[in-house]
């Protein structure tokens, strides 16, 4: 059974990630099954999401970042990211990467992250490959 949050984590990143793009809602929860999850929740409602999947030897993709169009600049973004590291560091792993779209770029730097290889386009949004080493 879904955890009682995931549908609000669902919508949430309908409204901030897929919506404002044209994507359809519900378009990219391929990875969700097999990824750990985490939510920022201010009273009972998710103001902020982001999920980690595993991929291979000690390397895991960040994805789906979103922090509510209200809340966002407030350092949800941060703490989310903050935790994110903490665990995949109790699991051993070495190595986070992320695709992350241009604009979010400083966002992923002020958290560490480090740009590498060619920019490309993905969804029809410019990114860049980031990643961290722990
Ligand atoms: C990108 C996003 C997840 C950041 O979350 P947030 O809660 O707004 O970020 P925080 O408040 O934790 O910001 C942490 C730092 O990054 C900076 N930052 C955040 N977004 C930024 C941006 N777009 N440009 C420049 N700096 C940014 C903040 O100023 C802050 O710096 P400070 O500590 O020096 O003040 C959020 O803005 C968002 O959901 N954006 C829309 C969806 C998106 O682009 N997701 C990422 C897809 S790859």
């Amino acid at each position: 059974m879904a955890h009682p949050l995931y549908k609000q984590e669902q919508e949430l990143r309908n409204r901030i990630l897929l919506r404002p793009i044209g994507l359809p809602d519900h378009g990219w929860e391929m990875d969700d099954h097999k990824a750990w999850h985490f939510v920022a929740v201010e009273g009972d409602r998710v103001v902020g999401c982001v999920i980690l999947v595993p991929l291979q030897d000690g390397v895991a993709q960040l994805k789906q970042m979103a922090v509510e169009t209200g809340n966002q600049s407030r350092g949800i973004g941060r703490l989310l990211v903050d935790a994110l590291l903490a665990f995949a560091r109790t699991r051993q792993l070495q190595e986070i990467i992320c695709h992350a779209r241009d604009t979010a770029i400083p966002f992923y730097i002020k958290n560490g992250f480090e740009i590498y290889d060619e920019p490309f386009v993905e969804v029809g949004v410019p990114h860049h490959h980031m990643r961290i080493f722990l």
